[in-house]
């Protein structure tokens, strides 16, 4: 069993991804071809917002939307500590710090409740991310970012597809980045990423700034990086678009199935009234994750921990003195959280087999504790 089936997913798609890479292989335009405009249509059509910039990865998208709001040195980032490493990672790249604000339990996103009170002179933006697929409350995070004049980033990273309130994650502030990692929601087959936004300048440096801050052929008018999607990646995105809402629709319910076998046994994941989610991870909570873990690999199910260590915990972010006991249920989730096996090609009889072993190793485990 494969904790995400990209075999299965291409066994099903060959005919239209290997046909989309051949057009580019007789084309030859393997840097921003014409898929990567066609790519960006589509995405900007699909999210809503006024414009899409396809970027190398997910990681670039985030530093592009922060260097085209011109964040660097002495600024100040609002974010959650509970994420992938690059949320913070491409804050301290430019030299600005970021400030973790703890996360809502129940949905695992930052907790809006508590943003203003890390606001300072020196805050820029607000960077929530939408972790698992599930969009945190933008409306009211949007809200608090208006009152002060802040930006907002939605690191939409694992949310493509994700929606709030009838919006389509990236579409939901300034600027959303995604990331097209081959084992998101959507993803190529290398590194991808696009950012969203609406706004005319912000797409236009982004634009600059992901081409060496070009703003015609060696006419550079900003420092940018070479953060381009490569065209054969953009062909790859584009047959996998052709099934996406499929894909989307298989996930939501290999995740009701979950739900309805586990739901007894073990904390499922939260999706508000109002939201949809993708499930990039389908992640429940455990008391003893590493014999759950192990009892799981014993029958053969490979499971992934979403993340072990928040950032705020991390080695390199030791200078900001933010120590353990810090933003308590960032770290609670931290060591409890456990990933099951999600895609869209999964099947009812491995949902199943799935959900026993859990329901069983769960129940030994408190046997054993007790
Ligand atoms: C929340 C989050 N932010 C940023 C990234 C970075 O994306 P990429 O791996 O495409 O650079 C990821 C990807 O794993 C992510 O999960």
């Amino acid at each position: 069993m494969q904790f995400i089936d990209l075999k299965a997913q291409y066994r099903k798609l060959k005919q239209d991804i290997d046909a989309r890479i051949q057009t580019v292989l007789d084309h030859g335009q393997y840097i921003l071809g014409p898929e990567v405009a066609e790519l960006e249509s589509r995405l900007a059509d699909r999210t809503g917002s006024k414009y899409c910039i396809g970027c190398a990865s997910g990681t670039d998208a985030l530093l592009l939307a922060m260097m085209s709001l011109g964040i660097g040195p002495g600024d100040e980032v609002v974010t959650t500590p509970f994420t992938f490493f690059a949320t913070g990672e491409m804050i301290a790249l430019l030299g600005a710090v970021p400030v973790f604000v703890d996360i809502d339990p129940e949905t695992y996103n930052i907790d809006p409740a508590k943003i203003e009170a890390a606001i300072t002179r020196r805050t820029k933006a607000i960077m929530p991310v939408s972790l698992y697929g599930l969009c945190p409350d933008m409306d009211a995070i949007n809200a608090i970012a208006d009152k002060h004049g802040l930006a907002v980033i939605e690191d939409a990273a694992q949310s493509f597809g994700a929606t709030y309130i009838g919006r389509q994650s990236g579409n939901l502030s300034a600027i959303g980045c995604t990331s097209f990692f081959p084992s998101k929601p959507v993803g190529c087959y290398g590194d991808g990423g696009a950012c969203f936004t609406s706004d005319d300048d912000l797409a236009r440096r982004m634009l600059e700034m992901r081409n060496h801050g070009q703003d015609g052929r060696y006419h550079h008018v900003s420092i940018g990086i070479n953060g381009r999607l490569d065209t054969i990646q953009a062909a790859v995105l584009l047959a996998k678009l052709e099934v996406f809402d499929e894909e989307l629709a298989a996930r939501q319910q290999t995740a009701a199935t979950y739900n309805n076998m586990l739901r007894e046994s073990v904390r499922t994941p939260v999706v508000p009234e109002g939201y949809t989610s993708p499930y990039a991870q389908y992640t429940i909570e455990v008391d003893d994750r590493d014999a759950v873990q192990h009892a799981l690999q014993q029958a053969g199910i490979p499971t992934a921990v979403h993340y072990p260590v928040p950032l705020h915990l991390q080695p390199v972010f030791a200078h900001l003195n933010l120590g353990e006991g810090r933003f308590p249920h960032s770290e609670r989730a931290g060591r409890r959280v456990l990933s099951l096996p999600m895609h869209p090609y999964l099947e009812y009889d491995q949902i199943e087999h799935i959900a026993k072993t859990v329901r069983h190793a769960v129940a030994n485990v408190t046997t054993v504790t007790k």
